[in-house]
């Protein structure tokens, strides 16, 4: 019966592909099986190089190098970073350190603050930057394979934004320059190769990018010590202190990894000590597949103020929230009222993570460790209030101003474009398609200066129930606001606000609203489960100017 509908669906769709007369001059359509025309785009590797681009590292000439591609550009940044990718390890238990990969950071130009290392940490620094800033960003790649940084909820040029056929091995450089055009928020950057990004993200390449604006600051919100970055990642390691990743196994892969061991920042069992004052917690779920259901131990609401594309228009309340891989939650966490040494934990709730989330197929790699499945309970960190202050906080009761969209603005109102989360052959896809570097299918090409709705639908995982996955769907370049959520009676998703990864649990469909409305080019849209992307539940949008003619 599924298996029927996903055929219909298919049918349907090359139907329309068939229709197409004629094609971009930018675009080729690829001869051959007639059942899946898909648009090839031609000579794309190297459009990218008009603005930014690759040129080789070469030892003691390279800073000639550098100031060679450089200058061409004619770009004056206000911030200029160096960041380099490469191996390191680090004591993060007693006995021998961990090997990781790393990013780190040096300010060229700028003020040297806005480059902020987490002590004692795998994870690269924090970069702080302003709306309305030009940044360039030396990246340097020093691993040994392949890589190429993206920075995740930052709307850029295409050539910015770390496409997979960007990636650069090992030794040579990518240089990104681009302004600031995000709201304030919380923003990360991490590593986008195609079939790689999870196992790289997993060895410790993964930071935040912080914006703020005029908007934020004149919100007065906590900032300084009380405003921290928590960023959660689970993670498993041998009895030699090493990472150990999926070991391959099939259905280790159809579900994502699953680390046994939570980390914050970077470290196991991490405790925030806090003042009796007003925090701005600001959580990234930086975790390869784990699904968070977030909430206080005791019991009070969370205070949510922001989430992945910034501040809401005005705080709102939950009993818990969801945070899947990629997204992003503000909190408001109050500890006026609590004396010195009170103790509580932000913990994960238990949920049903579908059939096949429950860590029943988790293997018995490392012997000796425990599993922790997918929806179970557990803390996550811990916060003891060890200082007494007197400085008092309210909670604004407006944070940000988001404009509302009417019907007549959105030019595919009645027919949104339709994306289903599919399975077939034991691989994750999407409209029964998986990731090919360079294409795209008609129904993924965006007019320039349109606003769409785009509809996701995780109504049906495959031709086995069981195999029925929550999936966070994630736009490159673009924040969106969710306008509907069908399906399942949750109440632990802000959908308020801007958001640039969505959760569907199983059973759901979402429709978002999207503005292309500048920056053309090839851009991607996927599951942000690491092991789903790297199978290739990826794939790309292209925005198309409106002066080619289709
Ligand atoms: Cu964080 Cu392509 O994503
Ligand atoms: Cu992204
Ligand atoms: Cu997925």
């Amino acid at each position: 019966m599924t298996a029927l509908f996903n055929f219909i669906k298919w049918i349907g769709y090359s139907i329309k592909a068939s229709n197409m007369k004629k094609l971009p001059r930018n675009l080729r359509l690829e001869a051959g099986n007639a059942r899946r025309q898909f648009l090839k785009l031609a000579g794309y590797g190297t459009l990218g190089l008009v603005a930014g681009g690759v040129w080789p590292l070469l030892g003691q000439s390279a800073a000639g190098q550098h100031e060679d591609a450089i200058s061409k550009t004619g770009f004056v940044p206000d911030l200029d970073i160096s960041l380099v990718a490469k191996p390191g390890n680090l004591a993060i238990f007693p006995g021998p350190a961990t090997q990781i990969w790393q990013y780190h950071a040096t300010v060229n130009k700028g003020d040297k603050n806005r480059v902020v290392e987490l002590p004692r940490s795998y994870l690269g620094p924090v970069i702080k930057a302003q709306q309305g800033e030009k940044i360039r960003i030396r990246f340097t790649n020093s691993i040994p394979e392949e890589s190429i940084v993206h920075w995740h909820g930052l709307h850029v040029p295409e050539a910015m934004d770390g496409h997979p056929r960007y990636v650069i091995p090992q030794g040579q450089s990518y240089l990104y320059e681009f302004e600031v055009k995000n709201r304030a928020g919380t923003y990360w950057y991490h590593p986008h190769p195609h079939g790689r990004t999870g196992p790289q993200v997993y060895g410790g390449l993964a930071g935040l990018f912080l914006v703020s604006d005029d908007e934020e600051q004149a919100v007065g919100l906590p900032d300084g010590e009380y405003d921290v970055p928590l960023v959660i990642q689970d993670r498993t390691f041998d009895r030699d202190n090493q990472l150990v990743y999926t070991s391959g196994n099939m259905m280790e892969r159809m579900t994502g990894f699953l680390g046994n061991l939570i980390l914050v920042n970077g470290k196991p069992d991490f405790t925030l000590p806090v003042s009796t004052t007003v925090y701005r917690f600001r959580l990234l779920n930086g975790s390869n597949s784990r699904i968070y259901k977030l909430a206080w131990q005791d019991g009070r609401p969370l205070t949510i103020i922001g989430t992945d594309g910034g501040l809401l228009e005005k705080p709102v309340q939950r009993q818990y929230v969801f945070l899947a891989p990629g997204e992003r939650i503000e909190l408001w966490a109050d500890f006026s009222g609590s004396p010195v040494g009170y103790r509580t934990n932000i913990i994960s709730l238990p949920f049903d993570g579908g059939g096949m989330g429950r860590g029943m197929m988790m293997n018995r790699r490392t012997g000796t460790t425990q599993n922790l499945p997918l929806g179970t309970r557990f803390s996550v960190f811990k916060i003891k209030v060890t200082k007494q202050i007197e400085k008092k906080v309210s909670l604004p009761q407006k944070l940000s101003e988001i404009n509302p969209v009417q019907r007549n603005e959105i030019d595919n109102f009645s027919r949104p474009k339709q994306f289903y989360l599919t399975m077939g052959h034991m691989q994750w896809a999407i409209n029964g398609r998986t990731f090919q570097m360079e294409d795209v299918a008609d129904d993924e090409i965006v007019q320039l200066g349109s606003r769409e709705i785009w509809e996701f639908n995780n109504t049906d995982g495959g031709m086995m129930r069981m195999m029925n996955m929550p999936h966070p769907i994630h736009l490159h370049g673009k924040q969106f606001k969710v306008i509907g959520r069908s399906g399942v009676d949750h109440q632990g998703y802000v959908d308020e606000g801007w958001k640039d990864t969505v959760l569907l649990m199983p059973g759901e469909r979402i429709r978002i609203l999207v503005d292309f409305d500048d920056y053309p080019g090839l851009f991607l849209y996927h599951c942000h489960n690491l092991e789903h992307e790297d199978m290739g539940m990826m794939r790309n949008y292209f925005v198309r100017e409106t002066n080619i003619g289709i």
